[in-house]
């Protein structure tokens, strides 16, 4: 691509961005890459001490499959994270009444003592969220659908990567299957190593799928950098095993609790 070319877009974003950051002297850059963050389960709370801080919500179980962790803010050209846009940031439950059921099937936390996932949806919020252009309700909406979109665990099986507790699968054959739908440059395969024998015996287990998304949280792109991986050849795509003894998994698939609708108003 000829440089000239790409020298007059640059010039008007350049533009742009004067013109987006005069009233705020701190705000140095927007962002104009994001970072969906998605978790698997099976392979988080088997690296996190043993599944000793994973702990079920209180909400009841989230569901099987792939969970948000963060939508994160990004400036490409310098690949620093871009947070803490607004010191005043405040986190309201109001306007995600509509998307409060896929909040906690999808965008739970697994943190221990379990909890309801707000203390996360406001961290998530006022570190990321608030640093892009989107509203919340259109932020928190937006990352929901991005990890339907990316569908990561009905891809795997499509090519025959199901968890399973004792195969592993090559994490070549992973990142090509996930290449179908999410493009070959614009995700990267996170694992969590965990020794039997240190250094000698060890086992990488898939804990994250980390997947560049448009600046307004729309579209799959690909990276400016080619990430790396820390996942070795070799991935354990675990089963999701939440520890029986912690969180309230007796009734957290019969009975999940309700925010009573007086919480709602609540400022987190
Ligand atoms: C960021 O937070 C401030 C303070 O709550 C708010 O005024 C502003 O609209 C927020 N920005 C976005 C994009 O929602
Ligand atoms: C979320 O986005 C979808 C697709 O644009 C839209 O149909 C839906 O109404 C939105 N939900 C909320 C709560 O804004």
């Amino acid at each position: 691509m000829a440089g000239s070319n790409e020298a007059l877009p640059r010039l008007c974003f350049l533009g742009l961005l004067l013109c987006l950051c005069y009233s705020s002297a701190a705000a140095a850059s927007t962002p104009d890459l994001l970072y969906l963050n998605l978790l698997w389960p099976g392979g988080y709370c088997q690296s996190v001490n043993l599944g000793e801080n994973c702990c079920i919500p209180t909400t009841g179980e989230p569901a099987a499959d792939f969970l948000v962790q963060s939508l994160e803010t990004y400036d490409s050209t310098s690949g620093n994270p871009i947070t803490n846009c607004n010191s005043d940031c405040r986190f309201l439950i109001n306007p995600l009444a509509e998307l409060i059921e896929d909040l906690f099937a999808y965008w739970p936390s697994l943190s221990c003592p379990s909890n309801n996932g707000m203390e996360q949806w406001k961290h998530v919020w006022c570190t990321y969220g608030n640093c892009t252009s989107l509203s919340e309700v259109v932020y928190f909406n937006r990352t929901l659908l991005l990890r339907e979109q990316a569908n990561i665990l009905a891809t795997l099986k499509s090519c025959g990567i199901v968890p399973h507790a004792s195969i592993t699968y090559s994490l070549k054959e992973i990142a090509e299957a996930l290449a179908t739908t999410l493009g070959s440059s614009s995700f990267s395969v996170e694992c969590e190593r965990r020794y039997t024998v240190w250094p000698l015996l060890y086992q990488d287990y898939l804990t994250r799928i980390r997947i560049c998304v448009s600046s307004d949280a729309t579209t799959f792109v690909s990276c400016p950098t080619y990430l790396t991986t820390n996942c070795g050849n070799t991935v354990k795509f675990a089963p999701i095993l939440y520890p029986s003894s912690r969180g309230r998994q007796g009734d957290a698939t019969t009975n999940p609790v309700r925010l009573p609708s007086a919480m709602m108003d609540v400022f987190l």
